[in-house]
């Protein structure tokens, strides 16, 4: 006999899970912010695609800081309306996002230019994600032919995005990023900063001291805190104002965290307290990005450095009195507007004294609305491409130098995650150099004591010493 009415545990069919694309520009700061994302789209029913065409909403969390950053983002939007055209074919649609600076930047003009794009947000308002991409799913749902949604946000919002942000819950990265504070106020003449991602912010220490124990609890080992001004941090604690030195101090009692960095920092704000962290904190890896931009006093002042080449020798100096193998990073700019070759070949002097283990070096780029923009004396680009090949070739061999010198030591090898071949994980060494090494997958996430083999063109050889057995050291 047939039953009469429904089962009683008749199987629930799960809801439809849609699915998220997120492409990231720039810097990590970037990075972290497009994980938050999808940490606030999860509860509205979004897992991760890993290409556009499978998913129902792309975003696209995009980079102002150099001319051609901005360029890649209209080139990759004129993809996606393509994609977005044959959906709605199909009967099907496509939302469009585009969150980050170039939406802070361009915004009303975003709009204009590419105006099949739902929503255009800045770096503060995403925590507003979730309800935008609702309104543009049933905004998509109603009469068809709507060209885009038309939101966009690029306030300053006077509240913290970091207040409205769930606690992160998937499975982290063993190396995990923490954005402890946003914004810049300096100003330097070049940097669409200022403009992009306002004034300067800290988060309270105890909200970042959670979230990194959150990190730790789901597998991280390793947390890098992102700032664009991270060293300027001065977050609120319960006796008043906490700087980064005290915030390390107090993520270095966290249980399991095996490793603290911290990017990016600028000179004037590599204070004594931080300074000596290097020295007395043991969880603080010898590895700092500290960028100079030029050698030349003249250049740095039109800059709006704030520091002269003198000053960053000093400070320099300090650091590797208090922490003698301290491997350093830098960004360099060639062909600020007015440089002459003498300017440049006091940036040359300051690589040779200094001695980088790794660097970043770029041509100028006029940003509309930098007042460096508005100069006359801009320099040929045949002399910038001269001047960064020089340079590049000077910093080039100062790294391969620096990840020579290691090879035939044994050093700790955090293992991060597997590699491009089969039985392979890739980590990174104290000093923040890439490594290989053919191990059991029971590896990643451990701090093994790794033979250095040799030195390969990206990255650092390495396999367990003859001493060892198979087991992890941490
Ligand atoms: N042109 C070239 N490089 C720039 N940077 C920032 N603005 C510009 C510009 N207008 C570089 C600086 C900075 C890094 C993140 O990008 O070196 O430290
Ligand atoms: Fe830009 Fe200078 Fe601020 Fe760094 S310190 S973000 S280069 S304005």
């Amino acid at each position: 006999m047939e039953p009469r009415g429904p089962p009683l545990h008749r199987p629930r069919t799960p809801p439809l899970a849609k699915k998220l694309f997120i492409k990231t520009y720039g810097c990590q700061m970037n990075v972290y912010d497009s994980e938050r994302m999808t940490d606030l789209l999860a509860p509205i029913g979004y897992a991760v695609a890993d290409r556009p065409e499978a998913a129902d909403l792309v975003i696209l969390n995009t980079c102002h800081i150099r001319e051609k950053a901005s360029e890649k983002v209209y080139s990759e939007l004129g993809r996606l309306r393509r994609l977005k055209d044959q959906r709605r074919t199909k009967g099907g649609n496509l939302t469009l996002a585009v969150a980050g600076c170039v939406a802070q930047a361009d915004g009303a003009e975003m709009r204009r230019r590419a105006p099949y794009v739902d929503i255009v947000m800045g770096p503060q308002a995403y925590h507003r994600l979730p309800e935008y991409v609702a309104r543009a799913e049933r905004a998509a749902a109603g009469p068809a032919g709507q060209a885009g949604v038309g939101i966009l946000d690029t306030e300053f919002p006077v509240e913290s995005k970091f207040d409205h942000l769930p606690a992160p819950t998937r499975q982290a990265a063993v190396s995990t990023f923490v954005s402890i504070q946003e914004g810049c106020d300096k100003f330097c003449t070049f940097c669409v900063v200022p403009y992009t991602r306002g004034a300067e912010f800290s988060r309270p220490l105890q909200q970042i001291v959670d979230e990194t124990r959150r990190r730790v609890d789901n597998g991280a080992r390793e947390v890098t805190l992102l700032g664009q001004n991270v060293n300027a941090y001065h977050g609120a604690a319960l006796d008043g104002d906490a700087n980064l030195a005290e915030l390390i101090d107090a993520l270095a009692d966290i249980d399991g965290l095996a490793r603290i960095r911290y990017t990016t920092s600028h000179p004037r704000d590599m204070d004594a307290d931080l300074i000596a962290a290097h020295g007395s904190c043991a969880k603080l890896m010898p590895f700092l990005h500290l960028p100079v931009q030029s050698g030349s006093d003249r250049i740095l002042a039109a800059m709006n450095r704030q520091h002269t080449a003198a000053d960053y020798h000093r400070i320099v100096g300090a650091l590797r009195d208090a922490r003698p193998d301290l491997a350093l990073s830098s960004d360099f700019i060639v062909g600020y507007p007015g440089e002459t070759d003498a300017d440049f070949e006091a940036t040359l002097d300051l690589v040779r004294t200094t001695v980088f283990a790794q660097a970043y070096s770029f041509k100028y780029s006029a940003r509309p609305g930098t007042p460096a923009a508005a100069l006359q004396d801009q320099v040929p680009e045949a002399a910038k491409d001269e001047r960064l090949q020089a340079l590049q070739a000077l910093l080039n061999e100062q790294q391969r130098a620096a990840s020579q010198a290691i090879v035939g030591r044994t050093t700790e090898v955090l293992l991060e995650r597997p590699g491009r071949h089969q039985g392979q994980l890739v980590g990174r060494t104290m000093w923040n150099q890439p490594v290989q090494a053919n191990l059991p997958p029971s590896y990643q996430g451990s701090l093994a004591k790794l033979h250095i083999d040799a030195c390969a063109a990206n990255s650092l050889d390495a396999s367990l010493p003859d001493t060892t057995d198979m087991r992890a050291c941490a």
